[in-house]
């Protein structure tokens, strides 16, 4: 993961930004005074039929409950029902995030748009702040797993707190897994340049990539590669895609297991990615694992320092990642550099719009 987004403590004007006055809610008047009455009777009738037809558990706080308990309603939205509501041919794309993220999930879901695959988009809410935000402007399209990330914990990178928090995530991950979805995870410091669904070949359990930086022939290996220095190997736990298989399932409950069995201690500064190669290690005679593409799914560490590796790839790229690099501002400054900061000049593109 790439947790370093987190040593920054939060501007305090953020919260101004967002009233809680919903904009939302002013939408629908607006719209409807366009209309001749004839179109308003018809959009009347429509309105009514999708009122009484699509149930309320697909549908919570839809265009019809946009008042101020439906902040309240939020609150109660499970991950069943989030996923069922996003869900698109048996899938859903999620990220986990605390409100110092929402510039990167903003830039992350410009991106996906452009895939046209945001419609499967789920946000675990870390905070309600985000939660709020999210549904308010996209209603359905976040979900909040109590408890929440309290504030002090969330700032304080490498603390156990934090630890704990991020060891949350293979848990939702395998709930997806259990309610018969497949899920695809990425950490929101990613862009796409392509849509990866077109990558995930045959019908494996686990598909991921590798954080190891050295440059690899065009048709490597598909197999879990060899183990590094410290035993095991280097695979991302930022992009990982899971079918609903009794493999891809034993992989979740070794990952929790080995987040339980080597825990956050102060001089590791642990972070959940090496207990996810661990469960790799530990289950792959069991699980059938593939490793993707190198050139379509690069490491920042490859991607952003060799020039002449990525002109050799050129047209390959499918998603980046800005990893191998530590700070908010360094992180949102590369990305510019390299075009791919999206959320400032292309926020109309976003589901969430301006942030
Ligand atoms: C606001 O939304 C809630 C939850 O959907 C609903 O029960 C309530 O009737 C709504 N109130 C108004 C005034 O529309
Ligand atoms: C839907 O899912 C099935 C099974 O995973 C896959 O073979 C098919 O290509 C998917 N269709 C679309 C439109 O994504
Ligand atoms: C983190 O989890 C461990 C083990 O479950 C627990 O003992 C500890 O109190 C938690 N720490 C924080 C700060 O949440
Ligand atoms: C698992 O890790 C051990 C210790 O580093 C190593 O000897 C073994 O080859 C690894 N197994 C796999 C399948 O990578
Ligand atoms: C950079 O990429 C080129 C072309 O793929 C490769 O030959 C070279 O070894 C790479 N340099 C480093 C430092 O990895």
């Amino acid at each position: 993961m790439t947790t370093s987004l987190h040593q920054r403590p939060l501007p305090s004007a953020f919260s101004d930004r967002f009233p809680a006055s919903l904009h939302y809610s002013n939408l629908p008047h607006r719209q409807i005074s366009i209309f001749s009455r004839a179109g308003l009777l018809a959009l009347l009738s429509l309105m009514l039929i999708l009122g009484v037809i699509v149930p309320w558990a697909d549908m919570p706080g839809g265009i019809f409950s946009a008042n101020k308990s439906s902040v309240q309603q939020w609150r109660r939205y499970t991950l069943p029902q989030a996923v069922s509501f996003v869900a698109k041919n048996g899938t859903v794309i999620v990220c986990a995030v605390s409100r110092a993220y929402l510039p990167f999930l903003n830039n992350w879901l410009i991106s996906i748009s452009r895939q046209k695959r945001q419609d499967m988009v789920l946000v675990i809410a870390e905070d309600y702040a985000t939660l709020d935000l999210v549904n308010q402007r996209w209603p359905g399209h976040a979900v909040l797993v109590p408890p929440a990330l309290d504030a002090q914990s969330a700032h304080k990178f490498g603390s156990q707190g934090f630890f704990n928090f991020t060891a949350r995530r293979p848990q939702h991950l395998l709930h997806i897994l259990e309610l018969g979805y497949s899920v695809m995870y990425n950490d929101v410091d990613m862009v796409w340049l392509g849509d990866p669904f077109t990558y995930l070949q045959g019908s494996h359990d686990v598909y991921f990539t590798d954080d190891m930086t050295p440059v690899k022939p065009l048709d490597h290996s598909h197999e879990l590669p060899p183990p590094g220095k410290k035993g095991r190997t280097y695979i991302c736990s930022c992009m990982i895609f899971l079918r609903p298989t009794a493999g891809a399932k034993l992989v979740m409950k070794t990952w929790i297991k080995e987040l339980q069995a080597q825990p956050w201690s102060r001089a590791k500064k642990a972070n959940d990615q090496p207990a996810f190669n661990w469960a790799l290690n530990k289950t792959a005679g069991q699980v059938d694992l593939y490793l993707l593409p190198q050139a379509a799914f690069p490491t920042g560490g490859l991607y952003f320092k060799n020039k002449t590796w990525v002109q050799e790839t050129k047209g390959k790229h499918v998603i980046i990642h800005n990893n191998y690099i530590i700070g908010f501002e360094k992180k949102i400054k590369r990305f510019h550099d390299y075009g791919l900061w999206l959320a400032d000049d292309h926020a109309n593109e976003s589901p969430l719009g301006k942030l």
